[in-house]
């Protein structure tokens, strides 16, 4: 997964593109590099972040394409960065994806000249042998196109024809149309700043962008795609004055929330209003659910689960996407699959979805991104609306996530009479409450912090809690571990003494849900036991409860089913600080990216 940008128009390529990779670097950043058109093509490359990359402006630059990388085929290294070009020097191609066939076609051009360990680099080479045999640029794509096989988005240029041919397949692609040009993103965020006009490709799309307009074709026919007007502005996708991406949406949270539950809670009716098209009579017949998703939004499955079964008592399956399997002799009529997913465009999680739907099952996707790849497959979507997350760690859209699904699960118990109109306006008003409630938790930033900054250098980090509290333990494990590098891991309450207790010293710190929603009494033993073997305990304790057994506690606001996510905020800002203090690049951790477009 990459990410990719292209500009044509009257503005100066070489900055707009430039702006664009640094609002897409939450896709790949070992690596980036831009190739301007005007005479003849200029590429300038190298590994690391566009920070570092130097761009000479050039005014006679009449387009260009941009990349930023993270890398599968070959190291990043200032070679294999994107763009790629052929043997001429004359075609540039960035490329977002993977090519499965690249093996045998580097093969089959056997005496063109190869810079790279990319997969990539094959495509140039195809588009520079179909221009010997006379093809135009778009001609010349296209029949590069039909020898690909995999997953991927592209951008092409040549030194002697007009515009940038682009094609979609699988991997996302969207063109924004602005009245100082024609740009094109991986995402919105890519060229925001400039326009909010967009249209998303669809796969098996070549789209030709002029500098006042577009030709697209699919399967060789012009087709055209809806523009639409996105509602995220510009700075939506900066730091607003944080320090981090991440700080930002933490943040941000209490907003998202309310962006959420806006026009969805119906007082009257104790019910959630979602406007889904799914049908309700079969949302009243289903027996099962299934839900399918990966890292964070995995976790936002777990919660969902344990919100959805005692509401709407159905059983809920949750599976991490990339292991998702339907069975013969499942009752997939009677089964609504789930996905969970920020992006929409999570290769595992499009694949789970792409195995339910051929076995006959209903779809639907809870997504962040409107136009995403997953919405164009499922059946019905619901967003979470949290707005644009650009920290590749995920914060705003989980809290996002649970809500959406909080208010799915009041829907659907409402719809199977399994709640009471006066048992659904409860869960209503908390979920009312938790913008304010998450405000709570912001405001008590500063002794997070100096929690954080005492306990950074622990050797490890362990967090528990039981029920509700449970998926938010491995979802604050996940967050900590995946920007500081510290070792953390999130565990059942009650599990911590089959196994893991065995880790627990004076310099692992524990930190320990004792929410009022499951078990306490049986928590607190979980906590005495970990104290007992000199472990220092951070407790997360509903506001008011004594809990004075624990070293430190944060108080957190009584909030039902949903106090655990007031919780997890915190825990948010702890891996932030702890992350902080270690002097990690919090917004990029190493390895990882934002949209994992790969299987
Ligand atoms: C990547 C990100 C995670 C994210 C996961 C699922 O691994 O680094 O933060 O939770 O993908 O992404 P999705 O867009 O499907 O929610």
């Amino acid at each position: 997964m990459c990410g990719i940008t292209g500009y044509i128009g009257d503005n100066e390529s070489a900055s707009v593109l430039s702006a664009g990779l640094k609002n897409l670097e939450y896709r790949g950043y070992d690596s980036a590099g831009i190739a301007l058109i005007g005479d003849d093509v200029t590429v300038h490359k190298q590994e690391g972040t566009i920070d570092g990359l130097t761009i000479p402006s050039n005014a006679d630059a009449t387009h260009g394409i941009g990349h930023t990388r993270w890398s599968t085929h070959g190291e990043p290294t200032d070679a294999n960065a994107h763009p790629h070009t052929d043997c001429s020097g004359d075609v540039a191609v960035v490329h977002n994806g993977i090519l499965a066939n690249y093996h045998e076609l580097k093969e089959e051009l056997n005496g063109h000249i190869f810079e790279s360990e990319t997969d990539t680099e094959v495509i140039p080479h195809l588009i520079e042998e179909a221009i010997a045999d006379g093809a135009d640029l778009r001609a010349a794509v296209m029949r590069a196109l039909d020898r690909l096989e995999g997953s991927f988005a592209i951008a092409a240029t040549h030194a002697d024809y007009e515009g940038i041919v682009a094609a979609r397949q699988d991997s996302p692609l969207v063109i924004g149309h602005g009245d100082e040009g024609m740009y094109l993103g991986s995402d919105v965020t890519a060229f925001v700043e400039y326009t909010r006009q967009v249209s998303f490709l669809e796969d098996g799309d070549v789209a030709h962008l002029y500098d006042d307009d577009i030709e697209i074709f699919n399967d060789g026919e012009r087709v055209t795609r809806e523009v639409q007007t996105v509602d995220w502005d510009a700075s939506a996708a900066g730091k607003a004055g944080h320090d981090h991406y991440m700080h930002k949406e933490i943040h941000e949270q209490p907003t998202a929330l309310r962006q959420a539950i806006s026009g969805r809670v119906d007082d009257l009716a104790g019910n959630a209003s979602l406007n889904i098209d799914l049908d309700d009579g079969f949302l009243q017949t289903i027996d099962e659910i299934h839900i399918a998703a990966c890292g964070t939004s995995y976790h936002a499955g777990l919660y969902a689960k344990e919100l959805i079964e005692p509401l709407v008592d159905i059983s809920v399956r949750v599976d991490l996407a990339s292991e998702y399997e339907v069975y013969d002799g499942h009752n997939t009529q009677d089964t609504l699959v789930v996905a969970v997913t920020q992006s929409g465009e999570t290769a595992d999680t499009l694949s789970a979805i792409r195995r339910a739907k051929a076995s006959g099952m209903t779809t639907f996707a809870v997504t962040n991104t409107v136009g995403s790849t997953i919405t164009r497959e499922v059946d019905d979507s619901l967003f979470i609306k949290a707005g644009p997350e650009i920290g590749v760690a995920a914060t705003k859209t989980f809290v996002s996530q649970v809500t959406a699904l909080a208010l799915f699960a009041t829907y659907l118990g409402r719809l199977r009479g399994t709640i009471s109109a006066d048992e659904g306006a409860d869960i209503l008003e908390d979920i009312r409450q938790l913008p304010s409630a998450v405000q709570a938790i912001l405001d008590e930033e500063a002794q997070i912090r100096r929690l954080a900054a005492q306990y950074s250098d622990s050797k490890a980090f362990f967090f528990i809690g039981r029920g509700l509290a449970q998926p938010v333990a491995l979802e604050s494990a996940l967050k900590l571990k995946e920007i500081s590098y510290a070792h953390a891991e999130g565990f059942a309450a009650g599990e911590l003494k089959h196994g893991p207790l065995a880790l627990v010293t004076e310099n692992t710190p524990v930190l320990a849900f004792l929410n009022q929603s499951a078990a306490p009494e049986e928590t607190r033993n979980n906590v005495k036991e970990v104290e007992s073997r000199g472990a220092p305990v951070i407790g997360l304790a509903t506001d008011g409860a004594d809990e004075s057994f624990c070293k430190h506690t944060i108080d957190i606001p009584e909030l039902g089913r949903l106090e655990p996510l007031v919780a997890n905020v915190a825990l948010q800002l702890f891996a932030y600080h702890v992350a902080n203090e270690m002097g990690r690049p919090i917004d990029k951790p190493r390895n990882l990216a934002k949209s994992v477009t790969v299987g």
